[in-house]
């Protein structure tokens, strides 16, 4: 799809309401910026941001939108919260959404991807506004075969950290609750969604690579690398966000068609290691020096793992939008930019415009 029929089709938020769940955090105010550009109207629900620097504070979401500060495990709170906002549309991404430390917190982990989860669905059972349901999970919920054929939405569910194991869970209980109502209550369509490593700007998470790299150089250290030659999908934020807008106006407008699983993945330059990920960043960044950092105590971490996305190409007319080398440096270039003293929400604004095609 060209970039200007899909910021034609996003044009289609404009007035709607839409609730967001995860939207203090990475991809949800990436998701959030999106829609306050849209001119939608938003209510987000989720645990408070954990830093100052984090992208939801740094953009000024909280002035743009109405900022709910709950936990997802608060039923009767999160029922209210949807009954008085009568959303249209729901995008649920809030979750403990990092590997290492579901070792550290598994229980956390599990409640908060799969009683939330669960939570949010209740609200939407009985819900009489809501039209459209995005249900994000991970790539992790499938079970690694440790092959090199990207996986189908039809293929089995897994999940060996808990993590990944959680993410399976949560898509069983989707499916749950796909098949048991909502495709049986006719104009509710409601979709799971699987994308990979996201990057961009704002993510200041512990333990994922690009974080991880920015705080180094932006301390002068060397960036500890762990594992240089494992090979993961990358991907910027502004694809996966996008696609789930896309997809959450497709399953208001026909919800029998395109009600079910949906991969969102990279396109096969993507697939690089991360020592090479990390020698492109220094070298967009200017500086810097990679050191490998073997940890002897780490947890296992899962071999490369790639989706198959003729689904979404095929039914969906989507396909990834900046290659590689597009998405480090428009990644860096956020970072650089506010590390230079440039607004951060003007930065976000010129990246959305940039990939929506829109002249700012
Ligand atoms: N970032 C990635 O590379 C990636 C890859 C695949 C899937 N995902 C999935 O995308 C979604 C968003 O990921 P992210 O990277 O933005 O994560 P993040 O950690 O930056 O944000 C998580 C959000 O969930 C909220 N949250 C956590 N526990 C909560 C609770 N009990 N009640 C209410 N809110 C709670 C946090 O407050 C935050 O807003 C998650 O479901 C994650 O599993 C992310």
């Amino acid at each position: 799809m060209d970039p200007s029929s899909l910021s034609k089709a996003l044009r289609g938020y404009a007035g709607r309401r839409v609730l967001v769940t995860g939207h203090t955090g990475f991809k949800g105010s990436w998701l959030c910026s999106l829609l306050c550009h849209l001119d939608s109207e938003v209510l987000g629900y989720a645990l408070p941001p954990l830093r100052e620097e984090d992208h939801f504070n740094v953009i000024g979401l909280e002035q743009k939108i109405t900022h709910r500060e709950a936990d997802i495990l608060n039923f009767e709170q999160l029922r209210k919260t949807a009954e008085d906002f009568q959303p249209e549309f729901v995008f649920h991404l809030a979750a403990q959404a990092l590997v290492r430390p579901s070792y550290e917190e598994p229980k956390l982990t599990f409640d908060t991807n799969v009683a939330g989860s669960v939570n949010v669905l209740e609200c939407i059972r009985t819900s009489e506004s809501v039209k459209a349901l995005v249900y994000i999970t991970s790539d992790k919920c499938y079970r690694n075969r440790e092959w090199i054929w990207g996986y189908r939405e039809t293929d089995e569910l897994g999940g060996t950290d808990p993590y990944g194991a959680s993410k399976a869970a949560a898509e069983m209980v989707f499916r749950g609750y796909l098949e048991s109502f909502f495709r049986k209550r006719s104009g509710v369509g409601a979709a799971s969604v699987r994308a990979g490593n996201v990057i961009g700007g704002g993510d200041w998470a512990e333990d994922r690579i690009l974080p991880d790299a920015i705080r180094a150089l932006i301390a002068n250290a060397p960036i500890p690398v762990r594992n240089p030659d494992a090979i993961r999908p990358w991907q910027h934020v502004l694809e996966p966000v996008t696609a789930y807008l896309y997809l959450g106006l497709k399953l208001r407008d026909h919800p029998e068609a395109f009600s079910g699983a949906w991969n969102f993945g990279p396109g096969e330059d993507c697939f690089v290691s991360v020592g090479s990920l990390v020698t492109e960043v220094i070298e967009r960044w200017g500086s810097g020096v990679m050191e490998h950092a073997p940890e002897s105590q780490a947890p296992p971490e899962a071999s490369i793992l790639s989706l198959n996305c003729d689904k979404a190409s095929r039914c969906l007319g989507w396909r990834s939008r900046w290659d590689f080398h597009q998405a480090v440096a428009r990644t860096v270039d956020w970072y650089k930019a506010v590390a230079n003293g440039k607004a951060a929400a003007d930065v976000t604004r010129g990246q959305l415009q940039e990939y929506l095609g829109d002249t700012p």
